[in-house]
């Protein structure tokens, strides 16, 4: 007689792929209508389950890892950031946390430089003048934006993300500058240049785009005083967590026209976003896209279910955190 199969909360309606796979080795307890749920609610459907698959807009805060059922020993979150989850409180219980690293870095590398462009050639202003049925044609001076061909990119983050953002950059005829807490091996730098401080990094960033884990010490990191070390003109493209900017430090900047113009896929406290940036045309939003294709939410499905696979035969997961 064979084993039982583990069984496993998906907190998400995940890609019908994962949620086949999941189905096939799990004894799975699905989301059905797809809403997230609270805390309670989540509390009340890990009872009896052996692992918990969750997502990066489930709070698995202390409150809830405390209140979790005793049969949960793995927490596997189907995203690369991990900021959504105690992983000390887990630790504690002795839950084991898994990420997805890796596999969504080419699509939100494509999606910085997606806001990057749109930003700075004002791609949604073009967009909602031609759907408000308001352009009257071509001219010589219309909708003129920002090139980036030449101009200087500053990377904060130059993890996997970063360096995939800088990849793309260089095809576009960009200088890379970057800041991180250590400089990348010489071989892979391949002319990046790098600032210690990050307050050196900003004057020589025509574009920033931030790419740094959402933590106490990136927290509003892109604030009022970093913002006026930028040079005028400067756009800011955040595609990591919107809490590391100051919300109203930027849409101050950006109705000045000290920072030309932004690109933004992740907001503070989202899915709500700050009005501020609701009412301005230089703010070019999109609602946390960055890993939206369908290979590579299939792949972080797979990576989050290898994670368990691996749990549950008795090793080590690959992306087990500590
Ligand atoms: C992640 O994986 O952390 C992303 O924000 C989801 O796209």
């Amino acid at each position: 007689m064979s084993a039982p199969k583990p069984k496993l909360l998906l907190a998400q309606k995940f890609p019908a792929a994962v949620e086949a796979r999941a189905r096939r080795d799990y004894e799975a307890r699905l989301n059905e209508t797809g809403a997230s749920w609270g805390a309670d609610e989540m509390v009340a459907m890990s009872a009896g389950m052996d692992g918990l698959l969750v997502a990066a807009n489930d709070s698995v805060r202390a409150d809830v890892i405390g209140r979790l059922d005793e049969s949960v020993r793995i927490v596997a979150t189907f995203s690369v950031g991990y900021e959504h989850i105690d992983v000390a409180a887990a630790h504690q219980r002795g839950l084991v946390v898994t990420n997805t690293p890796d596999v969504l870095t080419d699509a939100t590398a494509d999606m910085a430089v997606l806001l990057m462009l749109a930003a700075a050639r004002r791609a949604g202003e073009g967009e909602r003048m031609l759907r408000a049925g308001a352009w009257t044609g071509w001219t010589p001076t219309q909708l003129l934006g920002i090139q980036v061909t030449g101009k200087r990119l500053g990377i904060v983050g130059m993890g996997r993300i970063g360096a995939a953002v800088a990849h793309r950059a260089r095809a576009f005829g960009m200088e890379i500058h970057y800041h991180d807490r250590d400089r990348m091996a010489a071989g892979i730098e391949k002319g990046a240049v790098f600032h210690t401080d990050l307050d050196d990094l900003l004057p020589n960033c025509d574009f920033l785009s931030l790419h740094c884990p959402f933590t106490p010490e990136t927290a509003k990191l892109l604030n009022a005083e970093r913002i006026a070390r930028l040079p005028d003109g400067a756009v800011v493209v955040n595609s990591a967590r919107g809490a590391v900017v100051d919300d109203a430090a930027l849409i101050a900047a950006l109705k000045s026209g000290k920072v030309a113009a932004a690109g933004l896929d992740v907001y503070d406290g989202e899915p709500n976003v700050n009005a501020g940036y609701l009412g301005i045309e230089n703010a070019f939003l999109a609602p946390h896209l960055g890993s939206a294709t369908v290979e590579t939410r299939n792949a972080m499905g797979f990576r989050a279910l290898d994670n368990l696979d691996a749990f549950f035969a008795g090793a080590d997961p690959l992306d087990r955190l500590s």
